[in-house]
């Protein structure tokens, strides 16, 4: 078949419009799949000098609905449980043989997802409010952020349907507890107030979460903007 230039100069046009349609849809969808949140680079160079955070550390149990910006998103979970040695991908909290099974997951009101501190982003898990299923207490529904500590078990040598005991975790409270310490630090550095619970319903949150058998929640923690103290 010989193609006259009208008819090439056509096919062209038609070949370059479906190009271009589908880029189109592709750059006009990916923020409806790619939820992931990119948080800016942690600020290490502020706050209040360590002797003053100890010194108003404290637990808070009274909150505004105001949202953290996402700086202070980004601060508190690298002040939590960052990479602060890259070139050894070591982290702001100690853990028991550099295992580092604790994973922070985080539910915000627009949705849940879990820090990847390699990349020092939230990724996405859904865009469920799943703040008041992490706690009984009034004020967990209501603050900006709940952190759920989850241990991954499989970094600790245990397959999928493997028992997991009580005994198995005393290292790993532990390693959930310095994190939780640090952000209590960070928030006394930022006037934010939080608080650590032990207190996990046991209910779908590890459904809702899209936990595996091998991965168990050890403690939770709230924080937000300090509403007018009781
Ligand atoms: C392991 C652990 C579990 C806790 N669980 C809860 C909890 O479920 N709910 C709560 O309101 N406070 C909880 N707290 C906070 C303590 O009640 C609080 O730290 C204590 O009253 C001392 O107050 P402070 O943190 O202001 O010094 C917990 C603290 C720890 C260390």
């Amino acid at each position: 078949m010989i193609y006259k230039t009208p008819q090439i100069i056509y096919i062209m046009k038609k070949y370059i419009f479906i190009f271009f349609g589908i880029l189109f849809l592709n750059v006009a969808l990916l923020p409806l799949v790619a939820q992931d949140i990119v948080l800016p680079a942690p600020d290490k160079t502020g706050g209040k000098p360590l002797m003053q955070a100890l010194n108003e550390r404290q637990t808070t149990r009274t909150y505004t609905t105001d949202s953290l910006t996402r700086q202070q998103l980004s601060d508190l979970l690298w002040a939590g449980f960052g990479i602060n040695r890259p070139e050894q991908g070591k982290r702001t909290a100690p853990s028991a043989m550099n295992w580092q099974e604790i994973d922070i997951y985080v539910t915000l009101p627009q949705g849940s997802y879990v820090y990847i501190a390699a990349s020092h982003s939230l990724k996405f898990i859904n865009n469920k409010d799943l703040r008041k299923e992490t706690g009984g207490q009034s004020f967990v529904a209501d603050a900006a952020l709940n952190i759920v500590y989850v241990a991954d078990m499989s970094k600790r040598g245990k397959k999928e349907g493997d028992e997991i005991k009580d005994s198995d975790l005393f290292m790993t409270y532990a390693d959930a507890a310095f994190i939780a310490q640090n952000i209590y630090l960070y928030c006394a550095s930022a006037n934010l107030g939080c608080v650590v619970r032990g207190s996990v319903p046991a209910g779908n949150l590890e459904t809702e979460l899209g936990l595996k058998a091998s991965q168990k929640i050890i403690i939770a923690q709230t924080v937000g903007v300090p509403g007018k103290q009781e």
